[in-house]
């Protein structure tokens, strides 16, 4: 861990020398930028391993900083904690969960224990982050449990189902970068479907429980909105409160590996918790 840098201000940081050698040596990662509105849900092995070394990199540098942030301001909350549970929704290959556990490691050193639920419906992907969690698990010291759920959700009949099925509550539920995908295939009819996410985890969590929400924001084809608008359209309609977010439309990031030096990406994201 001693190659990393992180700056609040910039927001820049250098993926761990021990990650980078998980995703591009031994994963077989590759660099390689793809178009807008892209769908990874039906991406086959070759099109996840160059998503593994493009944006998995991004989302761990996303939410190292966010949650990094998060945990110093909150650290009052967490300080007499021990374990820490994490839903993530749309996870792909997980870069956010690995940013996460990051943050808390640096932040929270009383965190014995992170029990990690994440769902996505590519199995490929899903295979990387098991991988990925289990030597970050050993490099790290700490107890991580997993259970990762390979389910696609066509509609809203499935998304009811997923629902029923988280019996536990989660200190955080976490989406980075996979709603943008509902919006694009159009898969909660008319619904803006942050709002029906926000609506659905909002009673699963603890109650110390927040979610965040991270996406890109482009202007989307099929909606015809921009994506931030839609996630504050969601903002204004769900009984919730914003507890921190992007300054501005978009805030940028900053990630260097040993593949690309300083790769940038832009996003919008709230941290919501239940309406007091
Ligand atoms: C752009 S990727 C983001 C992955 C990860 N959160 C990250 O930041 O790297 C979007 C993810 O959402 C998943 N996804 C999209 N639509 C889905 C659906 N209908 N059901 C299940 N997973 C879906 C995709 O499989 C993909 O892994």
């Amino acid at each position: 861990m001693s190659n990393e840098v992180y700056t609040i201000k910039d927001r820049k940081v250098v993926l761990p020398t021990w990650l980078d050698t998980i995703i591009f040596d031994d994963l077989s990662a590759s660099y390689c930028r793809q178009k807008k509105d892209m769908v990874v849900l039906e991406w086959n092995r070759d099109d996840v391993r160059k998503y593994l070394g493009t944006y998995f990199p991004r989302s761990y540098a996303e939410a190292f900083c966010i949650f990094g942030d998060f945990f110093s301001k909150e650290k009052n909350v967490y300080e007499n904690c021990q374990e820490l549970s994490i839903f993530d929704f749309g996870c792909g290959t997980g870069g956010e969960i690995i940013g996460f556990i990051m943050a808390v490691k640096k932040q929270l050193p009383n965190i014995k224990k992170i029990s990690i639920k994440a769902l996505d419906g590519n199995s490929y992907a899903l295979r990387c982050l098991e991988c990925i969690l289990e030597k970050t698990a050993k490099i790290l010291c700490l107890d991580i449990e997993t259970n990762l759920i390979p389910v696609i959700i066509d509609d809203f009949y499935d998304m009811q189902v997923v629902e029923q099925t988280i019996t536990q509550s989660y200190d955080f539920v976490i989406s980075f970068k996979a709603i943008c995908e509902f919006v694009t295939k159009q898969q909660f009819e008319q619904q803006n479907p942050y709002e029906h996410i926000i609506n659905i985890f909002m009673s699963k969590l603890s109650d110390k429980g927040v979610i965040c929400l991270a996406d890109v924001t482009s202007f989307n084809a099929v909606s015809q909105d921009w994506l931030p608008t839609m996630l504050d359209n969601a903002s204004k309609a769900c009984n919730i409160d914003i507890l921190y977010r992007n300054r501005g439309f978009n805030e940028d990031y900053h990630i260097t590996h040993t593949h690309h030096k300083n790769d940038t990406s832009k996003i919008a994201w709230r941290i919501y918790e239940n309406k007091k």
